[in-house]
């Protein structure tokens, strides 16, 4: 299974316009090799209009505990992670009063909804959390499978860590990870849009 990870040695956090293409543009080129969703959006075509408007469904039938997919939608990753336990149960724990950004930053709720992890997660036993793959700073795509010193996302570029949730816990990045309009239409199929 592929993941985001773009190259960590690259990077060198000095955070040069380059340093961003560049981190952008490996994670991309992961998702087209290692996705099992590709082939069915490359059947797309899609013309820079058309992706903006398009909606996309994902088989994530296969997707094991403790991984995650990356997809490409509207030109940008999305990581669809299924989380494990503890990866719920430390998401679950956080005091909301620790959150740099308080809003669940969710799509799918009103603009008012707090950061719990219940407003964050796609299901309401927290296996599955879908989000832009985009930090929230300038726009690195963050490094998965349990980075950063809050075993979620690390975004290398200048040091932003996510937890387990995908919400902002230390660095410069002000708002929590987007998750964008997504929602089961069969057991194992999601739609974005
Ligand atoms: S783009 Fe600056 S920390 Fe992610």
């Amino acid at each position: 299974m592929s993941h985001a990870d773009s190259h960590p040695g690259d990077s060198g956090g000095d955070g040069t316009r380059r340093d961003f293409l560049y981190i952008a543009t490996g994670a991309v080129g992961a998702v087209t090799t290692g996705a099992a969703v590709w082939p069915l959006i490359d059947q797309m075509n899609p013309s820079a209009d058309v992706l903006a408007l398009a909606s996309i469904e994902v088989d994530i039938g296969e997707v094991e505990t403790g991984t995650q997919l990356t997809v490409k939608w509207r030109g940008r990753p999305v990581f669809i992670r299924r989380r494990t336990a503890e990866e719920i149960a430390a998401a679950r724990a956080v005091d909301l009063a620790d959150l740099k950004d308080p809003g669940a930053e969710n799509k799918n709720l009103p603009a008012d909804a707090d950061a719990s992890d219940a407003n964050r997660a796609l299901d309401k036993a927290g296996e599955w959390l879908v989000m832009i793959g985009v930090c929230t700073h300038l726009g690195c795509v963050p490094l998965g499978n349990g980075a950063g010193e809050f075993g979620g996302w690390f975004c290398p570029c200048h040091g932003s860590h996510y937890d387990t949730s995908g919400r902002i816990r230390k660095g410069p990045a002000p708002k929590n990870l987007e998750v964008p309009l997504v929602a089961f239409i069969s057991d194992t199929v999601i739609k974005l849009g």
